[in-house]
């Protein structure tokens, strides 16, 4: 690929963060302005994760109807305001499990249109030829294991994953495999701390956890759950910062109620015209009413 513009935190640097025992800060987001909020707290990473068809677009309870046309215009909206943090797209569900070409494809139009600086995608094992078909492309790309909520149905549901030794194991030897076919970092989610932490220990690249304990190189949450936007239930490892749906729901209640009092607007909400003009327009208006 081409060089990054100018600004842009380069991605080596995230392997030299957790050279130097630097925590790398993610966060998902699906707009302008959360891209730009992400940015001025000094945000690292920004992922435009398929969390998008929960929780923009109103999936309940999966990710897997998100289409490749949606997730490139929500990156798109992302990639133009965030010029610090890299801009991941990730990759939906059907967008490259067909095969390594189609992946690569698909890959390429995140980069083209919609100015992400790398992907992600979920799994290892059939994932792994995707990862390197689409490294071999150019584009960077970070794995996912754990929980990877496309395959929730195979895996009995939003579930801890890694909780025997044999399927610990797995998980370790998956992360292995995805740093070996060229992933410049995994995420790990919804593991127990120790597979994360021995994960973390075993790779060069760094790890990123959500739900996956502090041991990890650095940490991702979802946008809408941290700041409280997401309301019912909430998985275990997400920690709330804000409570911004209270906050919009009592603003908008009182801006309905102001409208409907007639409260709304006050004078310091409205225009006002020269003095000769009025006089002007109401002799028109006297004068078109008769
Ligand atoms: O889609 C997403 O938001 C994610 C994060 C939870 C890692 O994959």
């Amino acid at each position: 690929m081409s060089t990054p513009p100018k600004g842009k935190l380069p991605l080596p640097e995230l392997a030299e963060m957790k050279r130097r025992g630097e925590k790398i800060v993610m966060v998902t987001a699906y707009d302008a302005p959360g891209a730009r909020f992400a940015e001025d707290a000094g945000i690292d990473v920004i992922l435009v994760g398929d969390t998008a068809a929960m929780v923009v677009l109103g999936h309940e309870g999966t990710t897997v109807p998100v289409t490749m046309d949606e997730m490139l215009f929500l990156t798109r909206t992302v990639a133009r305001a965030a010029r610090h943090p890299v801009v991941i797209g990730d990759m939906p569900f059907g967008s490259f499990q067909v095969s390594d070409e189609k992946a690569v494809e698909n890959a390429i139009r995140f980069v083209k249109e919609a100015g992400a600086d790398a992907v992600k995608l979920e799994g290892a094992g059939p994932s792994l030829s995707r990862v390197r078909a689409i490294v071999d492309a150019g584009i960077p790309v970070m794995g996912h294991v754990g929980l990877t909520p496309q395959s929730a149905t195979m895996l009995g549901g939003f579930k801890t994953q890694g909780k025997t030794a044999d399927k610990a194991r797995l998980l370790v030897q998956g992360a292995l495999a995805l740093e070996q076919a060229g992933a410049f970092a995994v995420v790990l989610e919804a593991v127990p701390v120790p597979v994360a932490a021995e994960i973390t220990r075993r790779l060069t690249v760094p790890t990123i956890g959500i739900g996956a304990g502090r041991a990890c190189d650095g940490q991702v949450l979802v946008y809408h759950d941290l700041l409280g936007l997401t309301e019912g239930h909430l998985p275990r490892f997400v920690k709330r910062y804000a409570n911004l749906s209270r906050e919009i729901r009592d603003a908008l209640e009182h801006y309905a109620e102001e409208v409907r009092a007639g409260t709304f607007p006050e004078d310091e909400h409205t225009y006002e015209m020269p003095d000769e003009e009025l006089e002007r327009f109401s002799r028109g208006a006297a004068k078109t009413t008769r």
